[in-house]
């Protein structure tokens, strides 16, 4: 192998091992029970950015509140994962 190679490797591997080490995910879930089986549904058709979009449907200030230390959220699934 040249040297190029082998830095190449080098950083495909930490760039893998940087994803690897992302913090381990304690956001609760989203629950799978009759209300978001749509979500569901929807994640399996249509993908996480489609369905990513309904939450705030429910979840808004004059639906389903958020704690009140809620962090910034666009993208609901990208911290609540779907339970498969
Ligand atoms: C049809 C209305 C509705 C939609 C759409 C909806 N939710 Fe919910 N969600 C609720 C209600 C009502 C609750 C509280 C009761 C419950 O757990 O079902 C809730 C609770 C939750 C909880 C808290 C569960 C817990 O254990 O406390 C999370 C997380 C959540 N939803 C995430 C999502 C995400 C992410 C989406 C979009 C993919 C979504 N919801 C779409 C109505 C909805
Ligand atoms: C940046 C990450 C992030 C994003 C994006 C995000 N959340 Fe959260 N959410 C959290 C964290 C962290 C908590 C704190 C409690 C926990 O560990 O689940 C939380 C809590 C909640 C709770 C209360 C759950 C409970 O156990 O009491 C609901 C409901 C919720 N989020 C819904 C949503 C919805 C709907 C969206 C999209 C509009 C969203 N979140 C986007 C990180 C996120």
């Amino acid at each position: 192998m040249k040297k190029r190679d082998i830095l190449l490797l080098l950083g495909a591997l930490a760039i893998l091992g940087v994803l690897w080490m992302a913090p381990e995910e304690t956001t609760t879930r989203v629950p799978k029970d009759e209300t978001h089986q749509l979500m569901y549904d929807s994640f399996q058709k249509n993908g996480k950015k489609a369905t990513g979009k309904l939450c705030e449907e429910c979840h808004n200030k004059a639906g389903v509140p958020f704690p009140p230390e809620h962090p910034p959220k666009r993208r609901c699934l990208l911290c609540h994962k779907m339970q498969l």
